[in-house]
């Protein structure tokens, strides 16, 4: 098992990484001396598979927990399913000292830390991450939040769980195309961070998809160290924090626009970092043989790297990008990548540079023989992504 510290003073906590977890979600409760009462909040497909086990868990040690279910997907990060979640909290008595499980995707993680930030102004929660996603970016850092129509996480706060439990048998159930989605978080920390974990990937993707136990479990471990130790150093992202959005300014725009949940969020940040290369290669001399790296890493997986709009669709676009809160003063900013593994935030980038790369024809990825994702992702591409 992998135990990483995420180093915030009196709110430091720990994420473990390991098998057959989930069963000792109690004993960790009982170890920070939780209270009492809790409740697990988690949506219906994990509900079906992992909501008893982690009931069951949460009994054996003593606590009283209630079980929250709701609907699976991007809609659920929505103001009526956090007054949802108030009532039966309220209905079943929780208060200041009871505390929330968020079991569940990045969605479930956003949107029960969000309850548990605001409820009784703010009582304890713990993250149980079951996707590849939220354990390696989500359930980390403490960002929690809902959408509006008008963009993502446009409401939200900074709060952070009190421990993260990462049972990787729980991605055994995980679908492909949601493991997919997954890995294109996993890619971004070797772009933003880590040129040998890029290597790496580079080389063991295979591996990756099947979903090898150790290449799995100490990847996980490495993002979640390269995100404890970004967010260790500025929390609120008042700076560095704001690397991990590579590839994410395009990518919620698009998320967006595309109506949440057509377009999976790490399908959006793969067309989002790809952009986002090709415009550190105009912007900052980032070698155009990188850009093909980068791609042909996506391509490998199976994930979209491009996208194409029609003007109407990229006017529609630009405006949410307008809306979205790292765009400031009508400068589009972008995280942009200087060589493999580092990258600067805040680049202003002109607007008509974004338009020539949007209007620009699809990457050709670096030729490997292991880009056997590459029919999968036109087939991705051609589905959800023409979905405006
Ligand atoms: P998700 O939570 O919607 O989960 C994806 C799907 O997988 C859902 O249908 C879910 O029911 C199902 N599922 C979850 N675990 C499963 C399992 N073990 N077996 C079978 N099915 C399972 O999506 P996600 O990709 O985990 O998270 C995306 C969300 O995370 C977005 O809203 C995004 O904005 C947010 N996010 C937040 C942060 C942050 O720092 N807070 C970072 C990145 C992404
Ligand atoms: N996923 C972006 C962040 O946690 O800051």
């Amino acid at each position: 098992m992998y135990v990483i510290k995420v180093p915030l003073g009196v709110r430091s906590y720990t994420i473990s990484i390991g098998n057959q977890l989930l069963a000792r979600l109690g004993q960790e409760c009982k170890r920070l001396y939780l209270g009492q009462h809790c409740a697990v909040i988690t949506d219906r497909n994990v509900a079906a598979r992992y909501g008893e086990v982690a009931v069951e868990s949460l009994k054996a040690c003593g606590f009283e927990p209630t079980l929250i279910t709701v609907p699976a997907g991007e809609t659920a990060k929505s103001l009526k399913m956090v007054a949802s979640c108030y009532d039966q909290l309220a209905e079943h008595r929780l208060e200041r000292k009871s505390f929330v499980v968020a079991l569940g995707g990045g969605v479930v993680g956003d949107l029960a830390g969000f309850v548990a930030a605001t409820y009784s102004r703010g009582i304890d929660f713990v993250q149980v991450p079951t996707t590849l996603l939220a354990q390696v970016d989500s359930s980390v850092g403490g960002k929690v939040g809902i959408n509006l129509k008008a963009g993502k996480n446009l409401v939200g706060a900074f709060y952070q769980p009190r421990f993260v439990l990462c049972d990787l048998d729980t991605l055994e159930t995980l679908p492909v195309r949601e493991y997919r989605a997954g890995l294109a978080e996993i890619i971004k920390y070797g772009i933003i961070h880590d040129v040998e974990l890029f290597k790496r990937l580079e080389q063991a993707m295979p591996k990756l998809l099947q979903r090898d136990p150790d290449t799995l479990s100490s990847v996980v471990a490495r993002c979640c160290q390269i995100k404890a130790g970004v967010v260790g150093q500025d929390e609120t992202e008042s700076g560095l924090r704001a690397i991990l959005n590579f590839g994410h300014t395009i990518g919620h725009a698009l998320e967006a626009v595309s109506g949440y949940g057509k377009l999976l969020h790490g399908e959006a940040i793969a067309i989002g970092q790809v952009f986002a290369a090709r415009l550190s290669a105009e912007l900052l001399g980032f070698p155009a043989r990188d850009v093909e790296r980068v791609a042909a890493v996506f391509e490998k997986v199976g994930l979209p790297t491009h996208i194409k709009l029609n003007p109407a669709q990229r006017e529609k676009l630009f405006e949410a990008m307008r809306h979205d809160k790292k765009v400031s003063e009508g400068v589009i900013r972008f995280v942009l990548v200087n060589k493999i593994g580092q990258v600067s935030f805040g680049q202003a980038v002109p607007l008509d540079l974004v338009e020539k790369v949007l209007a620009a024809p699809p990457v050709q990825a670096a030729s490997t023989e292991q880009s056997a994702g590459a029919n999968a992702a036109h087939s991705v591409l051609r589905a959800p992504h023409s979905a405006f």
